[in-house]
C-alpha cells in the first residue's frame, strides 16, 4: 500500500469541484484516509512548494495557493502516487489527456484544480506538512 497527498487547489474549491475530485479518486479504487479544509498563508504555500523556489512562476503559484481555502487529503492504495497523477493529467490542461481532471475541469497551467505528490519522498514530506498521525485513519 502506498500513500500520497492530493490537494483540491483554491480554484477547484471555488468552482465547487471538491466532491468531483474526491469521487474520481474513489471510483478508481483509491481510499481517502485523511481529509481537511485549510487556508494557507503565503509563507506556508512557499514552504509547501519550496522545491520550486527558483522557478519563474514561484511567486504567482504561492499567491494563488494562498488565495483561498484548499482541501488537502491523504490517499492510500496500490500505486497511489502514479494513479493520482494519472487521474489528474498533465500540468497544463491543454496537454492533459481527455478524461483527466485537468483536461476536463482546469482553466490554465496555474489554476489546474488539483495537486498530487510526484514521488515517495515528496509524498512523505507533503503528508506531514498537512497531517499529524492522529488525523490519518487506517481503514
Ligand atoms: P502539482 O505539483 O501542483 O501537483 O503540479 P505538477 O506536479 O503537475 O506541476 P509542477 O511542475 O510541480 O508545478 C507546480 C504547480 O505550479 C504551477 N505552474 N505554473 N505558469 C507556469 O508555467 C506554471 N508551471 C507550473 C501549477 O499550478 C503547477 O501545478
Ligand atoms: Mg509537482
Amino acid at each position: 500500500m502506498e500513500r500520497t497527498l492530493s490537494i483540491v487547489k483554491p480554484d477547484g474549491v471555488k468552482k465547487g469541484l471538491t466532491g468531483e475530485v474526491i469521487g474520481r479518486f474513489e471510483r478508481a479504487g483509491l481510499k481517502v484516509i485523511g481529509l481537511k479544509m485549510s487556508c494557507l498563508t503565503k509563507k506556508e504555500a512557499e514552504g509547501f512548494y519550496a522545491v520550486h523556489r527558483e522557478r519563474p512562476f514561484f511567486q504567482s503559484l504561492t499567491s494563488f495557493m494562498s488565495s483561498g481555502p484548499v482541501v488537502p487529503m491523504v490517499i492510500e492504495g496500490d500505486g497511489a502516487i502514479k494513479k493520482v497523477r494519472d487521474i489528474m493529467g498533465a500540468t497544463n490542461p491543454k496537454d492533459a489527456a481527455p478524461g483527466t481532471i485537468r483536461r476536463d475541469l482546469a482553466a490554465s497551467i496555474e489554476e489546474n484544480v488539483v495537486h498530487g505528490s510526484d514521488g515517495p519522498d515528496t509524498a512523505r514530506f507533503e503528508i506531514g506538512y498537512f497531517f499529524n498521525s492522529l488525523e490519518i485513519k487506517e481503514r
